[in-house]
């Protein structure tokens, strides 16, 4: 296997880790609905496991770019760079909404407002599809 396959493959590993686990999470959450503590431990304990997923995928990404020998010019000037700065800015959305979704159910004793709870989850979860289906139209 050649370094770049491995560098995909964990960058494609990554991506089922920050996707599939955000999906898995909130399909999960409404069974701990009468148990808050847990709830709020079982979120704490997958903010580890999301960022590191997303550092990752960053960093392989980047990796990625180098192994297909795409430059800051590329991004402004080739196909396969406009492709990527759709993917970029939808990787951008996806961790900024992610984050402000774990500020938001961690910033202060008040219960979260529900509604912003779910549209930053979903709006994370749906900007990191739609980044992994750019990737796929990259690399095909
Ligand atoms: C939410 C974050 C991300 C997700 C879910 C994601 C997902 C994916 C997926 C599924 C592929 C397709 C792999 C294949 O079909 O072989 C891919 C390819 C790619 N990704 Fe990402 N990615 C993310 C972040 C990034 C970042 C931050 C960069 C650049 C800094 C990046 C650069 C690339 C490149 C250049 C390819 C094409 C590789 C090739 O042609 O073989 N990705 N990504």
């Amino acid at each position: 296997m050649s370094w770049f396959a491995l560098n995909l493959v964990i960058h494609i590993l990554a991506a089922c880790i920050w996707i599939g686990g955000q999906a898995t999470v909130a399909y999960l959450m409404p069974a701990l609905h009468d148990m808050p503590e847990r709830a709020y431990a079982l979120g704490l304990r997958f903010q580890k496991l999301a960022w590191s997923a997303f550092a990752i995928l960053v960093l392989t990404g980047l990796g990625n770019m180098l192994f297909l020998h795409l430059g800051v010019s590329d991004l402004l000037h080739s196909r396969i760079g406009h492709l990527l700065d759709v993917k970029l800015i939808l990787v951008l959305l996806s961790g900024g909404t992610a984050l402000a979704h774990a500020l938001l159910q961690s910033s202060d004793k008040r219960k979260p407002s529900r509604t912003l709870s779910a549209v930053l989850g979903t709006a994370a979860l749906g900007t990191a599809v739609a980044a992994a289906c750019y990737g796929v139209l990259i690399a095909t």
